[in-house]
């Protein structure tokens, strides 16, 4: 009967707690401000080219390592951005997400002993992706309020067992943009000990107050050790299509591209062609996303400052952290339940983005990638928080 138990690596973590405050959210009927995804609709450019595909019979699989379409509108867009040359056939790899695709490069370059350095407060998934491919992580604070490492503590981290640091840029739960210095001081730190970076750049477009996003790959000498990983999902609003890809040095490719094949074939095909049409939407279409959410920052900062909780102003991405000493709850989770119980509004405790749980206990991330009604429900809703809150003192 022992046999009929998990696996050694699946008992090491949880259930996604983002994951499982949309469900209760759900059984609440809350307003939820957890998982990031947005409310509102996709561009209907983008909509049109996926039934397009359909309706033209792009229905069998694509090429595993993705459709040549958005393989290239992907090279394309990264080098007219960026200046920095990206080939297609040797570079991209189409996966099941930004999430299948960090999973796959983390299983096509971790050996057992392996050490990835991860910075914290942390996307959750970071943890689990390291157990999943045998690595031991190695985390680094991101010093509030700021979000700042130190870059002493940075270069302790790393050792000759450095396989990898994972970066994150714009910042998810943090809404740290890191800094052209910040990104060579991690350069200096690969080169030195020949570690791989794998930046996830999901948010890339998302960013405010004119911050600029910049790829680690276009740092000096990063060109060659670095793992890009993007997706359609925030940029297009369409985090259920699970299209997101690799730009990967050559020498890495084929590994990233074995493993991406043996654990998903490939991603949805005509969703795929969807994907080269959006890439192909107008500078304007990314100034407004941009200038959208600047805004709806700035509404949800308004609400949760005047309903007593402490906001750590983001630069991009878009959740707030905030601070729930305020409230005299035990802990973050406590809260949270609370939150979603009898006030109706769905966050995610700030354990959640840590490794040592204590850390997170005052925290809890808010998204705002919702549309002004959700916003203003959410801001009605939270009206009883303070009545309770001011009770408890
Ligand atoms: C930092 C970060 N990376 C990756 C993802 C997942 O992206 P995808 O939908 O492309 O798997 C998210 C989603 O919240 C995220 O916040």
């Amino acid at each position: 009967m022992a046999k009929l138990s998990g696996s050694k690596k699946a008992t090491q973590f949880t259930e996604s707690v983002i994951r499982e405050m949309t469900r209760l959210n759900q059984l609440y009927g809350g307003v939820n401000l957890s998982q990031g995804f947005p409310d509102f609709p996709a561009p209907a450019a983008v909509k049109d080219a996926a039934c397009a595909a359909i309706a033209a019979d792009i229905n069998q699989y694509a090429v595993t390592w993705g459709a040549r379409p958005l393989r290239e509108a992907v090279a394309r867009e990264f080098t007219r951005r960026y200046g920095l040359e990206v080939i297609a056939d040797e570079q991209v790899t189409v996966c099941c997400g930004s999430t299948e695709a960090m999973m796959s490069t983390m299983l096509a370059i971790i050996d057992p002993g392996d050490e990835v350095i991860v910075f914290e407060p942390f996307y959750e998934n970071y943890g689990p992706d390291a157990i999943l491919s045998g690595a031991t992580p190695r985390y680094v604070t991101l010093h509030e309020p700021a979000w700042t490492f130190d870059p002493d503590e940075l270069a302790a981290a790393f050792n000759e067992k450095t396989k990898a640091i994972i970066i994150n840029t714009p910042n998810n739960p943090t809404g740290k943009v890191f800094s052209r210095e910040e990104l060579e001081a991690i350069a200096v730190l690969c080169r030195k000990w020949d570690a791989i970076a794998i930046s996830d750049e999901i948010y890339e477009h998302i960013i405010y107050d004119g911050h600029r996003h910049i790829p680690i790959a276009t740092i000096e000498g990063m060109a060659d050790r670095t793992v890009t990983i993007n997706g359609l999902s925030k940029t297009y609003s369409v985090t259920g299509w699970r299209v997101g890809w690799t730009i990967s040095p050559g020498t890495l490719t084929g590994a990233i591209r074995k493993v991406h094949d043996f654990l998903t074939v490939g991603a949805a095909a005509p969703l795929q062609e969807a994907g080269a049409a959006a890439l192909d939407l107008p500078e304007t279409y990314y100034a407004k996303l941009a200038a959208d959410y600047q805004r709806r920052r700035d509404v949800l900062l308004e609400i949760l400052e005047r309903h007593h909780f402490t906001c750590y102003k983001p630069f991009g991405a878009y959740y707030i952290m905030t601070d729930i000493g305020a409230f005299g709850f035990a802990d973050d989770v406590e809260f949270a339940r609370y939150l979603v119980r009898d006030v109706g509004v769905a966050a995610v405790p700030g354990s959640s983005f840590y490794k040592t749980s204590a850390e997170g206990r005052t925290k809890l991330r808010f998204c705002f990638c919702k549309r002004d009604e959700t916003l203003s429900e959410a801001d009605r809703r939270l009206e009883k928080l303070v009545a309770v809150g001011a009770r408890l003192g």
